[in-house]
């Protein structure tokens, strides 16, 4: 599959089938993960593959738990818009609503996830690069949506998942303190391929300077 493809095609999936992911597979999509930029090259990543059905039977009680409680990392969900920044009391309630109707069972069929460990003491500190204690962060963006677009390549649906308690998860995990688990990557064969939730125009989000 061509990669202008790919990416018109990548969808976040949250119906999975029950079938394993080929091992040739997931080989793809970490070495894909791993050739991601970043700054000087420092490749501030790590990964940690989870197979085990009891282990994602865990995550998915420690991403209810993090649901209800709303100690969530990143909102980034299709249903829930972003918080402002001075929030209301009534808006507030209805994000803590939205949230309680937000299913995490796709959490329970998906054969795959593979956490993405961001490591931010390999930040560059230069003098031309503003942003160093984000740096990491950034890499482990490109790494992301290089597994999303191979898993797309290889026939599978994926899913950039966010919503847990990095302390319970990480724990769980056995992460070090000093690294961030920036996300989860869901991958298995998609059950029902979701609709598009379309972009804004794109003229809304280009200024040309000639
Ligand atoms: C930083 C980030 C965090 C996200 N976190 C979640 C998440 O926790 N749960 C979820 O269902 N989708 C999550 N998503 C997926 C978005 O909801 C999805 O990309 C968006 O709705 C656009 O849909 P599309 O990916 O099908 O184009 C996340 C995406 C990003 C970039």
């Amino acid at each position: 599959m061509d990669v202008l493809e790919a990416i018109r095609s990548r969808r976040s999936h949250r119906l999975f089938k029950n079938m394993p992911v080929e091992q040739e597979k997931i080989d793809k999509i970490l070495d894909a993960a791993h050739w991601a930029p970043s700054p000087a090259n420092t490749q501030p990543w790590e990964f940690v593959v989870v197979r085990g059905a009891d282990a994602r039977k865990r995550l998915y009680e420690f991403s209810e738990e993090a649901k209800k409680s709303g100690r969530i990392e990143v909102r980034g969900f299709s249903y829930i818009r972003p918080l402002p920044e001075n929030i209301s009391e009534e808006s507030e309630e209805a994000e803590r609503l939205a949230l309680e109707h937000y299913s995490l069972s796709f959490l329970k069929n998906v054969p795959l996830i593979i956490a993405v460990v961001g490591l931010p003491l390999t930040s560059v500190k230069s003098a031309g690069f503003q942003e160093t204690r984000n740096s990491y962060k950034y890499s482990c963006g490109a790494v992301i949506q290089n597994m999303l677009l191979t898993a797309e390549s290889l026939g599978l649906g994926s899913l950039w998942f966010t919503l847990f308690d990095q302390k319970l998860v990480r724990q769980f995990l056995m992460i070090d303190r000093a690294k961030h688990l920036v996300a989860m990557v869901l991958v298995g064969y998609a059950a029902i391929p979701p609709p598009s939730p379309g972009r804004l125009p794109l003229k809304l989000k280009v200024t040309w300077v000639d």
